[in-house]
């Protein structure tokens, strides 16, 4: 037994703080852990590695995260370590209401108390669905111990008339399509079964492809992690592996703050950039830097990430599909082709299986100039994304400029304003709304306290009478998110938004709007003085103070979170907190 005559290197671990010692506490911890069968000799100081499940079969993204975890304790076992499952809370983008979003925050609580007050010495963090990455690494960042993340990989292609369709991107079509007449509901719905046939998250390069992607290039994971497919047998090879390495980077103190530096989320923001990631990255790489105390402001994806081409022609900026991205060689593909070209900014940066990122990826094979294009032939000339600011977003606002119509870049329109997601709802299909493509589409609170989580409701469908004319895009603008998947020139992330007394608030129907991503311009056209009286008439945070008065988690929310430029993490919760926790005495 590792007991207090143990070495001083095994003594070290943080497992040691509650069985290393041969006195009550000691008994009293390792006798109830006995119950599930563990041998006396198993608690002899090798590490103990916490594997970290958001498994459930409501989140349907992560429903074959049991197979996956067994996988994970092989290479734990073998490497002589030993597992130990927990459960965290499970946030599915699918199914859960009012958005998973919502519950990002509380699912980092529960991955940081966890972490922090149990006896591990290194976790593997068991992600994939949306929400899911950013919410555990988020909870680990704040405790700040021997961290690997491996992801559940995304399904196999959709298949429907014989072509392929991705996730959500085929939805945001057909409906479309519905609206519009030119296809029938019977052939919309027999798309259903055909979009999601295989275990896995959304293989489009979405918002958990995307954060897969991220927690790739930020080093986390061992390469290869984003894109394998869910059923591939090499995903399950890699868990084996992330299991076998995780115990090593117990051994060599490799934490997670040596690797989530300043340098790691810059090479994040540009592969962003060169996979045409996801929106939802901004906010949430903003997040997990603010758990590792790293600075990152909503300029540096300006900075950094603008005038990166677009390499990855996956939907929804796209042709192709997370498997095709895979066979073409998958990010460290990527990550080559930017090196090679002196885009990735920090090439030394340390990653998991302790080598740069560098080295992991300088040699990757690269097998289809299609899906991973050239630096010459890119999907976009100029990716990234275009923080937005001025008097309608004093704190910014982001647009997508790979999943944008060229055309709608600057456009200067009339605002069509819709009060809430309600509203909009009732009166977007109204043959009488004076609506006419040239328009901007504006949405108000839908923002993190307006819309309690910032719901994914800022790609707004156009209106069906706009729609008929085969027109397929308009600026649109809101204070909500938008998922991943989606597409459209829309400007998404307005802060501060309209419940939190932000300038938005005050715009009506009729007003003039004038966007130019290519100036990181957002205007609205009315004098200062005109603005501030109706910001003052208004009483924008009317509506999140009603819902606060409701209690719960809610209420928590809405009087804490932070603003989209923030990241929208609790205030309460910024910052790294570390694994150190008080004596528990029996
Ligand atoms: Fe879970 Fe898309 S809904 S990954």
């Amino acid at each position: 037994m590792a007991r207090d005559n143990e070495s001083s290197a095994k003594r070290q671990l943080r497992s040691a703080q509650w069985f290393g010692s041969a006195d009550k506490n000691g008994f009293m911890y390792r006798s109830w852990m006995k119950n599930q069968g563990i041998p006396d000799h198993e608690f002899d100081g090798r590490p103990i590695i916490g594997i970290c499940n958001t498994w459930s079969e409501l989140t349907p993204c992560n429903a074959h995260f049991r197979k996956i975890a067994e996988h994970v304790k092989k290479g734990i076992l073998e490497a002589g370590g030993y597992p130990v499952e927990f459960p965290v809370f499970s946030n599915g983008e699918s199914n859960l209401r009012p958005t998973a979003m919502f519950t990002r925050n509380l699912a980092s609580m529960d991955v940081e108390e966890a972490i922090r007050g149990n006896p591990m010495d290194g976790v593997v963090l068991l992600v994939g669905c949306d929400k899911t990455t950013p919410a555990l690494l988020m909870g680990a960042a704040s405790c700040d111990i021997p961290t690997i993340v491996v992801t559940g990989g995304p399904m196999l292609n959709g298949k429907h008339k014989g072509q392929d369709i991705g996730s959500g991107t085929v939805v945001w079509q057909l409906s479309e399509e519905v609206k519009a007449g030119r296809i029938s509901i019977h052939d919309f719905m027999a798309a259903e079964a055909g979009m999601s046939r295989s275990a896995g998250t959304c293989n489009t390069m979405g918002t958990a492809s995307t954060m897969a992607c991220m927690a790739e290039s930020l080093g986390t994971s061992l390469p290869h992690n984003a894109a394998i497919p869910a059923v591939d047998s090499r995903r399950y090879v890699l868990a084996h592996l992330s299991g076998n390495r995780i115990v090593d980077m117990v051994h060599e103190d490799l934490r997670l703050s040596k690797v989530l530096t300043r340098e790691a989320f810059e090479n994040a923001i540009r592969t962003n950039a060169a996979i045409g990631g996801s929106t939802n990255a901004v906010i949430h790489l903003k997040a997990i830097a603010g758990r590792m105390g790293v600075e990152l402001e909503l300029d540096d994806w300006n900075r950094i990430g603008r005038g990166t081409p677009t390499l990855v022609d996956l939907q929804p900026s796209g042709r192709f599909l997370m498997e095709e991205f895979y066979y073409a060689g998958g990010l460290p593909a990527v990550l080559r082709r930017l090196g090679e070209s002196d885009r990735l900014p920090h090439k030394d940066a340390l990653t998991v299986n302790g080598q740069s990122l560098w080295d992991n990826v300088k040699d990757a094979p690269i097998y289809n100039d299609e899906v991973v294009r050239t630096l010459d032939n890119p999907l976009v000339e100029d990716g990234g994304m275009c923080v937005l600011r001025g008097n309608l977003a004093p704190r910014g606002a982001v647009l997508k400029p790979s999943a944008a119509s060229p055309e709608l870049m600057q456009h200067r329109g009339r605002a069509v304003v819709f009060e809430n997601f309600d509203d909009y709802k009732a009166r977007i299909n109204d043959p009488d709304l004076d609506v006419d493509e040239s328009c901007v589409l504006v949405l108000k609170h839908c923002g993190p306290r307006g819309y309690h989580g910032m719901a994914e409701v800022g790609n707004m469908g156009l209106p069906a009478k706009v729609l008929e004319k085969g027109v397929k895009d308009m600026v649109r603008i809101s204070d909500a998110r938008m998922s991943g998947t989606a597409y459209g020139t829309v400007v998404l992330h307005v802060a501060p938004e309209a419940a939190a007394g932000g300038p938005l608030a005050a715009v009506r129907n009729g007003d003039w709007v004038e966007l130019d991503a290519y100036a990181g311009k957002l205007h609205l056209d009315i004098s200062d003085e005109e603005l501030q009286t109706r910001l003052a008439e208004a009483d924008p945070t009317a509506a999140s103070r009603e819902i606060a008065s409701t209690g719960g988690y809610r209420q928590l929310y809405i009087e804490r979170v932070l603003q989209a430029d923030e990241g929208c993490d609790f205030d309460f919760l910024v910052g790294c907190r570390g694994s150190e926790v008080p004596r528990h005495s029996h």
